[in-house]
């Protein structure tokens, strides 16, 4: 399957998904992902974070997909053509699937033992917004302290 992403074009096997021909290419064209992982059967298709724009579903169809997709997800067609980093559209998508994904987090990452090492850190630093719009109380919990052990 020839595909072309950002411009870049690669020979992938059927079956091959957008996201995992994006790897092939390089991370200069890999959209970030949040909810997949290449060992779990079931992973991906959650968080949105990997959405990318189809401009010509393939050769045969040359429609483009009406939404952006999830890379993870959609398989390569013979002569796919899509766009991640090059779409401006996606970025701003991205940024409001992060804001959501931030909706409810913490802001406190000083404190977190992750800080520094943490894949949503990452996330939100390149490809969030700097504000967010939410402006309601973010959720608490009731603290709890672990019973110590025996
Ligand atoms: S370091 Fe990561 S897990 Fe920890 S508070 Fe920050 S974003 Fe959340
Ligand atoms: S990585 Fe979460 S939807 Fe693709």
């Amino acid at each position: 399957m020839k595909v072309t992403i950002d411009g870049i074009e690669i020979d992938v096997p059927k079956g091959t998904t957008i996201l995992q021909a994006a790897r092939m290419i390089g991370p200069e064209v890999a959209p970030p992902t949040m909810c997949y992982h290449s060992k779990l059967k079931t992973s991906g298709g959650y968080c949105r974070t990997c959405i990318v724009k189809v401009t010509q579903g393939s050769a045969a169809n040359p429609t483009p997909m009406p939404k952006p997709v999830a890379s993870c997800r959609t398989e390569v067609m013979e002569g796919m053509v899509v766009e991640n980093t090059i779409n401006a559209d996606v970025l701003e998508a991205r940024k409001g699937v992060v804001e959501f994904l931030l909706m409810n987090h913490p802001l406190d990452c000083p404190v977190c033992d992750q800080a520094g090492e943490c894949d949503l850190q990452n996330l939100g630093y390149g490809h969030g917004a700097a504000t967010t719009r939410y402006e309601f109380p973010r959720r608490e919990f009731e603290r709890v302290v672990a019973a110590p052990c025996p």
